[in-house]
Formats: structure tokens, C-alpha cells, sequence
């Protein structure tokens, strides 16, 4: 009798608690692999590489190829993309500034978005991505799609860039709320769409990054952040029913309470400064979540490394757990940390 196959990462999702925890890493496709690097160079750029299906779907590959996917692998596939397709579908120019980072253009501090024109054609190559990985995937990986969140959007849309502190979006949010809005609407009905796109194509779960989501005060914790996550969350379930969303609110510290009982999402992201004994104590009974090794405890290495990890596990003696890191994996970090890592895992909890 031949049974259905066991994705341990969606398990966690649903809320069991399969041993030894699942475990993915956040940018686990990317500049610390030397067969990443290898391609990009062949490709020139960064955005050429997301446009290119064939490229980004063996780049997802890539770490599930050189680390495995059994019990001392990976068991998610995160998409190759970047937040940043949506601003450049909903019309503004995108580019990347070498050791620089994203560009976007007109900046909307200085530009209102009812000038843009959108291009929803160049979320197409992504679905063409996810369908290839799809394809290509072993029985036991849960394939992983995502979007940024409207309030880290945002501050790459007004600012034109990324920005210290987020400034630019927090004073337009302040200085003309009802501008600020209608940005945060246009992006929750540009991402919904893009979202859905994945999951048609092939993907099991989806994480929305809201990496910025530490810079605001309470009240605008509440309008910009919980708000449109959570009509993403309820209008996204309402058309994909069953689809598990992990919400990844970025420096949120203990906001990540109210974050995760009005949001609606399925689990919670937390980066390394939260404490996993105080979220374990502190968030809704049940609730999976996912992290929180520190990146720079894996760049370390040795008994900093083991003992980091052995922390986050006892954290969490019943709730669903899914090992992660608490932000993306650095460029430098040698790829012996990461196989340390993994066979650390691999042994159960
Ligand atoms: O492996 C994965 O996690 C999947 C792919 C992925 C990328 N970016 C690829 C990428 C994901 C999920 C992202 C998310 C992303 N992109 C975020 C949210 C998560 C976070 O880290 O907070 C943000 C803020 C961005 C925007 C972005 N993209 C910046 C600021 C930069 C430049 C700085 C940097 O880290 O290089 C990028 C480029 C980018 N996105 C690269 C990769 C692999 C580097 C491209 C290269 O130079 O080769």
C-alpha cells in the first residue's frame, strides 16, 4: 500500500511536531554558494537572473542539491525572486547598484503612485520559475513562495532605495497619512494577485517578509504593519483556502503578540533577538513558529554554534517548530557552518 509523502515542513504548518524539527534557511539561495555565484556571473545580473525561469529555477534547487533533503537536509524551497518584482509590476523602473542595493524609480516620495503604469506581465517569469521548480522538486520538500509585506514595500517604493531608519516612508506616513494609505492599498491589491499567482503554480506555503516592521511606533505598528498583513491573510485564504502564510514581522520585539492574534496567520517568523523561551511563553497556544539561529552564530561556527542551536530546540519542548534562521544567511558564511548545522539537527529533539 503506498501512502502519501511526507512534507515535514508542512506538517509544522498544520501544527504537528514531526522529529527532528524542519528546517530551511532564509536567502539559503544566494551568495554564499559558490554555484550561485558561478551562474550569476555567467548571467551578468541579479534581476537577469530572476527573469530568467530556467536560471532561477535551478538556483532554488541549489541548496537542496548540495545540503540534501532527507533528515540531515533542507526540507523548504524558498522561490528565487525578490520582494521588489511588485513595486517594478506596479510600474516603477527597478534596478540593482552593485555593493549598493536596489533602486526603484520615480521614487514615490516625490512621485504619486497614481502616475505609475503597471505591467503585471513581469510577474509571468516568476509563475514560469515556480512551475519549473514545481517539476523538478522531490516528494518530501515543501515548496516555500512569498511577497514582501505593504509596509517594507512601502519604504523601498517612497524612499527609491533602501533607507536608514526607514525615514523617508515614517514621515510621509505622518505628514500625510491619507497618501500613505492609498500606497499601502495599492500594494496589498498588487500583492494578492501575485500571491495567488504562485500558489497556481505550484507553491505549498507562502511567507510574507515585513523586514522593516521594526521601525514603528505602536499605533503605526498597528495601522501599517497588522492591517493590510491581515487583509492579505483573510483575502488570501478566502481565495486559496488551506494555503498555510507565514507572517515574518522583522524587529517586532513583544508587538509580535498582538502581530500574531490579529493578523490570522498560520505561523510567526521570529528573528534572533526574540527570546524563543519568552515567544514560547507568550505566543497564542499552538502556534507554529519558525527560526531563530542568529546568522552570525552560524558565520562563528563551532560550540557558539552548537550551543545556539541546542537553546532555540529546547525552547520549544511542544510547540511546532520550524528551524530557521533569524534573518538571511550572510555571503561569508562558510559552507562547513552550514552541514554543522544540519547534522546538529538531523540528530531529533
Ligand atoms: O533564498 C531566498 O531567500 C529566496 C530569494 C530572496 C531574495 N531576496 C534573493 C536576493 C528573498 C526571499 C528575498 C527577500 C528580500 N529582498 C527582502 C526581505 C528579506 C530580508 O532579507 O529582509 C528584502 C528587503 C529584499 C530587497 C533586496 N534584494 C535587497 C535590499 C537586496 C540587495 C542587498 C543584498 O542582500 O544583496 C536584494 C538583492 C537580492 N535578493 C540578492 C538575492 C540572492 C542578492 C543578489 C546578488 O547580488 O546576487
Amino acid at each position: 500500500m503506498s501512502s502519501a509523502p511526507v512534507k515535514p515542513l508542512l506538517a509544522v504548518l498544520r501544527g504537528e511536531r514531526p522529529s527532528p524539527a524542519p528546517r530551511w534557511m532564509m536567502r539559503q539561495a544566494g551568495r554564499y554558494l559558490p554555484e550561485y555565484r558561478a551562474l550569476r556571473a555567467d548571467k551578468g545580473g541579479f534581476l537577469e537572473l530572476v527573469y530568467d525561469s530556467r536560471a532561477a529555477a535551478d538556483i532554488t534547487l541549489q541548496p537542496l542539491e548540495r545540503f540534501g533533503t532527507g533528515a540531515t537536509g533542507l526540507h523548504g524551497a524558498i522561490l528565487f525572486s525578490d520582494i521588489l518584482i511588485v513595486p517594478y509590476a506596479m510600474g516603477q523602473k527597478l534596478w540593482f547598484e552593485t555593493g549598493e542595493g536596489p533602486r526603484l524609480a520615480p521614487p514615490l516620495a516625490e512621485s504619486d503612485i497614481g502616475a505609475l503604469v503597471p505591467d503585471w506581465s513581469r510577474y509571468e517569469p516568476v509563475y514560469e520559475t515556480v512551475r519549473q521548480v514545481k517539476a523538478r522538486l522531490r516528494p518530501e520538500t515543501t515548496f516555500l513562495g512569498f511577497a514582501g509585506s505593504p509596509w517594507t514595500i512601502a519604504t523601498y517604493m517612497v524612499a527609491g532605495q533602501g533607507s536608514k531608519d526607514q525615514a523617508p516612508a515614517r514621515r510621509l506616513a505622518y505628514a500625510d497619512p491619507a497618501r500613505f494609505q492609498a500606497i499601502i492599498d495599492a500594494i496589498v491589491e498588487a500583492t494578492l494577485p501575485y500571491l495567488i499567482g504562485q500558489i497556481d503554480a505550484g507553491v505549498e506555503a507562502v511567507q510574507l517578509f515585513d523586514s522593516w516592521a521594526g521601525s514603528l511606533s505602536p499605533q503605526q505598528f498597528e495601522r501599517w504593519v497588522i492591517a493590510p498583513n491581515r487583509a492579505i491573510v483573510e483575502r488570501l485564504r478566502a481565495a486559496r483556502p488551506g494555503i498555510p502564510i507565514i507572517g515574518f514581522p522583522k524587529g517586532a520585539g513583544a508587538k509580535l503578540v498582538d502581530y500574531a492574534r490579529e493578523t490570522g496567520v498560520d505561523a510567526v517568523g521570529l528573528d534572533e533577538t526574540v527570546d524563543p523561551r519568552w515567544a514560547d511563553a507568550h505566543l497564542p497556544a499552538g502556534l507554529p513558529v519558525q527560526g531563530n539561529l542568529d546568522p552570525l552564530a552560524l558565520v562563528a561556527g563551532g560550540q557558539a554554534l552548537d550551543e545556539a542551536i541546542d537553546r532555540i530546540l529546547a525552547a520549544f519542548p511542544t510547540r511546532p517548530h520550524i528551524f530557521n534562521l533569524g534573518h538571511g544567511i550572510v555571503p561569508d558564511t562558510p559552507i562547513a557552518h552550514v552541514e554543522q548545522m544540519l547534522g546538529r539537527l538531523g540528530g531529533g529533539k
